[in-house]
């Protein structure tokens, strides 16, 4: 046998789907229009009050417009099993809105649909719907309804009931220094290039979605159950999709109204949300108020946390925002307590956004850790280090592979920590205020059972199938790497196929789980396969690429059934956990405070993860720089505002709703350390899309507290709050 080509595993790999996404080939959601009747078009009517019920809907002026084939309301709607609410379990199952009654529980609410033959006649259409409401009184003010916070009902929901550990809060009670603090984040909406989007086509019994979505067999099975159809008769294809970060993980109304709509008028229909519609009909992150006490020694020992979690849901639905989850983890405290309470508010459900729970809760303890190392006048990096969790602190379960030390060492170096001057105001350069800030990046790992099927094909190339999906994350190149790493063959002798609900199951792409879960799953199908060729001489024995693939393509040839393998892998129960997993990292980050005006520059970052082995450097790096730059936006601008008056979002477009361009992002200087997490799966990763996003909004913060002495606790630190001018509602 030849020497074995090197691995493909970890090469910065081009995307393989590159070339097609350049030259506009790929084809999204969307760009779908199925034959034979011709596609119709459909536009949501939305509710213009917050609370209330739909007296009367006037639809004569719609439906007499010329092209228009369908108005579709509560009057007319089909009536769906169990009205159409839940019919999957949350979270996944959203109570959708499904024309089954007259009631109105936040502004933006579908209450119809019109469909017409093409965009413009359905807008108009849409406009000219005319509708009287009873009009109740909303809560829309925090606030006021934090007076009625309550714990999440167990189950139904995403994230942490209350935890205590060690002898729980009461310990604090005993700390020789405590400190107390509440931070804030705001409600903030995901915004991917690509809207939600959905094409119903239906063939008799027989329902075809192309659906922008994060997973396609969640959709077909919640699709199904609430429409009261068999799920083999329900088809989803998602092919590509222009960014999910979690706004694409549960099924919202539109894909339903969107099938209801083409069996009503017996042709395919296509319905994109508008740009405005990304706020409220489907989920942003919730706003949370995090108040985080630690107690520790003089010496910087931490003795006891608590950390204690409101945030808001809609008033038909719970959705917990899981902010507390890190604190759980994140340092050795032997003693804790974290709780999670919700608010009702008029608004729609609120959903997972790009690290749920670690995102938000990051930036409250990092920060509340730095507050603490000014206290005791502990170097915050050394306060980390003293405090570091060898082992999960509430299981007390070791870790599958932790390398943060070596993040905390490697980042702090490159950044150059050792020369920063801790006061306040110390560091200038010329006009500007100079701050230097840290903080701990974490996200849990997670995987799930996955399915692949690997098949020779005539021409001598391997077709690997997996039902996963991938949303922009690179989901097609690093499984096409780990199908050629473990078939032995080089990378332009595979492709790997996704999106579609009649290939292998897999989980949805959320959770940082799909190469974890999907990528072993793969591998497994390919090792079985090679297996079923390895007799197989004329194969073992070609030169390159060329000789190999016409040996394989003899092999198909000979045969009357393809040769096919399937692969599966499925973590252990819980129960039978032995190791804790979770990724880590470090961030420093610089920011410039223009002393006079606020304006607040982040020339510089510098990142170090501990998060297994990467599949691939290149799409591995970006991730997770991507996610750095979101934390700039997410530290320094993003903040979605809602109208107190109406439950509308004041700011519902990309113009007000402001987001990093390339002009205020510096130098990011990412690295991973190097780390094989073998007791976690079988190639040793674990999932990068999220962890990105945590802890950078905590090292912007402090470092914008080192600049200009003003210790920001309200996201986002707009240039008011860093010059201390705006009311800081916790100061
Ligand atoms: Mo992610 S927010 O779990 O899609």
């Amino acid at each position: 046998m030849n020497e074995a080509p090197a691995s493909p595993i970890g090469q910065p790999l081009d995307r393989v789907d590159g070339a097609a996404k350049v030259v506009g080939r790929a084809t999204y959601a969307g760009d779908f229009a199925p034959q034979p009747a011709s596609l119709c078009h459909a536009v949501l009517v939305q509710s213009t009050i917050a609370n209330g019920r739909v007296v009367r809907m006037d639809t004569g002026a719609a439906e007499a417009m010329p092209g228009v084939l369908l108005v579709l309301t509560q009057r007319n709607a089909p009536a769906l099993p169990q009205k159409g609410r839940a019919a999957v379990k949350p979270p996944a199952g959203r109570e959708m809105s499904l024309l089954q009654d007259d009631a109105v529980r936040y502004n933006g609410e579908p209450i119809g649909v019109v469909v017409a033959d093409t965009l413009e006649h359905a807008l108009e259409g849409a406009a000219r719907v005319r509708v009287s409401y009873a009009a109740g009184q909303p809560e829309l003010d925090f606030e006021r309804a934090k007076a009625s916070a309550y714990p999440p009902k167990a189950g139904g929901t995403h994230g942490p009931a209350d935890k205590s550990w060690g002898e729980g809060a009461s310990a604090m009670d005993g700390a020789p220094v405590r400190l107390a603090a509440t931070y804030t984040t705001p409600m903030v909406h995901h915004n991917p290039m690509e809207a939600h989007a959905t094409v119903a086509s239906w063939q008799g019994p027989k329902l075809t979605l192309w659906d922008s979505t994060q997973h396609v067999s969640g959709v077909k099975e919640t699709v199904s159950k609430t429409l009261g159809i068999s799920a083999d008769d329900v088809h989803v294809i998602s092919p590509y999709v222009g960014g999910g970060f979690g706004c694409k993980g549960s099924v919202w109304s539109h894909v339903v109204l969107a099938a209801m709509a083409a069996r009503q008028v017996g042709r395919p229909v296509k319905l994109v949300l508008e740009r405005p519609q990304m706020w409220g009909p489907v989920g942003g992150r919730p706003r949370t108020e995090q108040k985080v006490e630690l107690g520790a020694t003089r010496e910087g020992k931490l003795i006891a946390v608590r950390h204690d979690v409101i945030s808001h849901t809609s008033s038909f639905e719970d959705f917990v925002e899981p902010s507390a989850q890190p604190t759980q983890a994140l340092y050795s405290y032997p003693n804790g307590a974290t709780t999670q309470r919700l608010v009702k508010l008029n608004v729609g459900t609120p959903t997972f956004q790009r690290a749920p729970g670690e995102s938000t809760g990051t930036f409250a303890l990092e920060c509340a850790m730095d507050e603490l190392a000014y206290r005791l006048g502990i170097d915050p990096l050394e306060l980390r280090l003293s405090n570091y969790a060898e082992a999960e602190p509430d299981s007390g379960k070791p870790w599958s592979s932790k390398k943060l030390r070596e993040c905390y060492r490697q980042a702090a170096q490159r950044f150059g920590w050792s020369r920063r001057n801790p006061v306040p105001r110390s560091m200038c350069d010329g006009p500007w205020l100079v701050g230097w800030g840290m903080a701990t990046a974490t996200y849990p790992a997670h995987r799930a059972a996955a399915n692949a099927r690997a098949t020779l094909m005539p021409d001598g190339t391997v077709l690997v199938l997996s039902g996963t999906q991938d949303i922009g994350t690179g989901t097609y190149t690093v499984m096409t790497q780990v199908a050629a790493d473990a078939l032995g063959l080089p990378v332009e002798l595979v492709r790997f196929d996704l999106g579609d609900s009649t290939m292998p199951q897999a989980p949805g792409s959320g959770g940082s789980m799909t190469a974890a879960s999907v990528g072993p799953a793969v591998r497994a199908a390919c090792l079985a396969l090679r297996e079923k060729l390895g007799h197989e001489r004329a194969w073992q024995e070609a030169k390159d690429a060329g000789a190999q693939r016409s040996a394989l393509r003899a092999i198909a040839a000979g045969r009357p059934e393809p040769l096919a393998a399937d692969g599966q892998d499925a973590p252990p129960a819980n129960d039978k956990q032995p190791y804790a997993t979770r990724s880590f990292g470090a961030v420093f980050a610089e920011v410039r405070v223009d002393p006079d005006l606020g304006v607040i520059r982040v020339p510089r970052i510098v990142a170090t993860y501990s998060v297994g082995r990467l599949l691939n450097s290149k799409t591995g790096l970006s991730q997770l720089q991507g996610g750095l730059v979101w934390g700039v936006g997410m530290a320094l601008m993003e903040e979605s505002l809602l109208d107190p008056a109406t439950g509308r979002f004041e700011n519902a477009n990309l113009a007000e709703y402001h987001v990093p361009v390339n002009a205020d992002i510096g130098e990011i200087d990412v690295t991973v350390v190097d780390e094989d997490d073998t007791n976690f799966n079988s190639l040793g990763i674990r999932g990068i899309g999220e962890i990105g996003i945590t802890g950078i909004t905590g090292a912007l913060a402090n470092a914008v507290y080192h600049a200009t002495g003003q210790r920001v606790r309200d996201l986002p630190i707009t240039l008011d709050k860093a010059l201390g001018i705006a009311e800081n509602r916790n100061s």
